[in-house]
């Protein structure tokens, strides 16, 4: 393969590389430091890029600036994967070197043609008075590792503010879309519509989807991230709008990320769509993309954090990095609703088993036995019993409650800072299993088969896997619990 980069490029390259060496140690004796999902070596990961099944291998780039804790001029990191739970670091794919991307290779997809794989992304550019300015940009490669850039393809539509990125396209019937998060000059959160034949020139659309359109109220200032696939027989979008206010039990995280169930029309370019509703109840997720694969299956990955939510008080950032993504999930579409369930594959990481057996609980709280390591998956099926609430608690850093008289399941985390918890909460009408994933910091459940999720880092539990159970009223349930493998991520 041709080396096509500059030597700006290369440059930045070498000092990323050099970055991750000089704090290699620093980052290895974090205790935070996850087991099974993946992370950035060194610095800050946001949003999973470019996912993409190519010629047998599962790529996923991410958002990483290698320099600090903080955001800033972003590269394309890079894993692989064959069976979506081990993986590799690659060398890095994107680095923001020249011109038409100075202040960040920002996010983006990838699609293949004709054997190649291409990344679109944005280009952001800022001048000395933090102007910004956004070009979709194209990059090549003929093998998924080294990539030819080929500078911007799309420049900014009069109608939109330079808050206009994340290129998401994919191929239908002989042609080429893109979605791109927009802000309309009125201040509201839109995605645009691109078509192309040959990759290169794009025609612009217009608007699909946005805030007072196609009869949704005011929805939001920005909307970035826009997925926007067939799945079951609809077309689902999937975006992350910011400027959302919290209403009751929704919308509590500073920006959300969420899905509409509709029908594309590509000719009139028009979007027909029912409600929006978030993706994932935790605390921690945000600018969620897919890939298909070769089984068919639509599989995503999701950042588990949130941009400019107490970014500053993750304690990893003692030890130079910050943030991991969700565990893959397969989606499918149920009764006009999104289940995510987390991919088969994972059951590869089971160890051993330490517990499968039926479990009897009242309002005493039942300790379990304490499992050993921090990495342990809990399946929890056959809820029964009349109980008014049913818990369970990881240390006391972390408890998640179904409340069956409200119908209402929350996590409550202990905060970052301070000693005290807070929790998101969602309706549930019953609770009937429970998957729950747990690493050394993080949490993921999955309620009823992926008919909700909630996604969450939580710190503190490290040492203190004692797990517990208690029903209000009485409850029986059938609990399997493995420890899980760890170092499942290469270098
Ligand atoms: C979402 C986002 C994207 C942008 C990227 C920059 O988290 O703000 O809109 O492309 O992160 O890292």
């Amino acid at each position: 393969m041709m080396d096509f980069r500059t030597d700006r490029e290369k440059q930045l390259m070498k000092e990323a590389e050099a970055v991750v060496q000089r704090h290699s140690q620093v980052v290895k004796a974090d205790p935070n430091r996850l087991t099974y999902h993946l992370m950035p070596p060194v610095g800050l990961l946001n949003d999973p890029n470019g996912l993409i099944y190519y010629k047998g291998v599962y790529h996923v780039f991410f958002q990483w600036n290698p320099f600090a804790t903080e955001h800033g001029a972003k590269f394309w990191g890079h894993y692989t994967t064959t069976d979506l739970v081990t993986w590799k670091l690659e060398p890095i794919a994107l680095a923001p070197s020249e011109w038409f991307e100075k202040n960040g290779c920002y996010s983006g997809s990838a699609i293949e043609k004709d054997g190649e794989m291409f990344l679109f992304y944005t280009g952001n550019v800022k001048d000395e008075n933090n102007n910004r300015e956004t070009f979709q940009c194209v990059a090549v490669s003929n093998d998924g590792f080294s990539f030819q850039k080929k500078g911007p393809v799309v420049t900014l539509p009069e109608c939109y503010t330079a808050h206009f990125r994340d290129p998401k396209v994919w191929e239908k019937n002989g042609k080429w879309y893109m979605v791109v998060g927009a802000q309309s000059l009125h201040g509201e959160g839109e995605v645009a519509l691109f078509s192309s034949l040959d990759l290169e020139n794009w025609k612009f659309h217009g608007s699909i989807a946005g805030s007072k359109m196609n009869g949704l109220d005011e929805f939001g200032y920005m909307w970035e991230c826009p997925d926007l696939f067939s799945l079951d027989g609809a077309d689902v979008l999937i975006v992350s709008p910011q400027g959302l206010n919290a209403d009751g039990f929704l919308y509590n995280n500073l920006y959300q990320s969420g899905y509409f169930i509709g029908k594309l029309d590509e000719i009139e370019a028009t979007y027909e769509h029912g409600s929006f509703t978030e993706l994932d109840r935790g605390f921690d997720f945000y600018a969620p993309q897919t890939m298909l694969d070769d089984e068919g299956r639509r599989i995503l990955i999701g950042w588990m954090g949130v941009p400019e939510e107490n970014e500053e008080d993750h304690p990893t950032i003692q030890h130079q990095w910050i943030h991991c993504m969700t565990l893959p999930r397969k989606l499918e579409l149920k009764e006009g609703k999104l289940y995510q369930t987390p991919v088969e594959e994972l059951k590869k990481l089971r160890k051993e088993q330490s517990l499968n057996e039926k479990i009897e609980v009242c309002s005493d709280k039942v300790q379990l036995p304490s499992v050993k390591g921090a990495a342990i998956e809990l399946v929890i099926q056959d809820i029964q019993g009349e109980f008014e609430s049913f818990e369970i608690s990881f240390g006391d850093a972390c408890r998640f409650v179904y409340d069956a008289n409200e119908r209402l399941a929350t996590l409550e985390r202990k905060r970052f800072k301070e000693d005290s918890f807070e929790s998101r909460t969602c309706k549930l009408d019953s609770l009937e299993s429970l998957q729950i994933y747990k690493d050394t910091s993080s949490i993921e459940l999955f309620l009823n088969e992926g008919q909700e999720v909630f996604s969450a880092r939580v710190f503190g539990t490290v040492d203190d896997q004692s797990i517990a159970f208690a029903a209000d009223g009485g409850g029986r349930f059938k609990l399997s619990i493995w420890c899980l493998s760890s170092s499942t991520i290469k270098r």
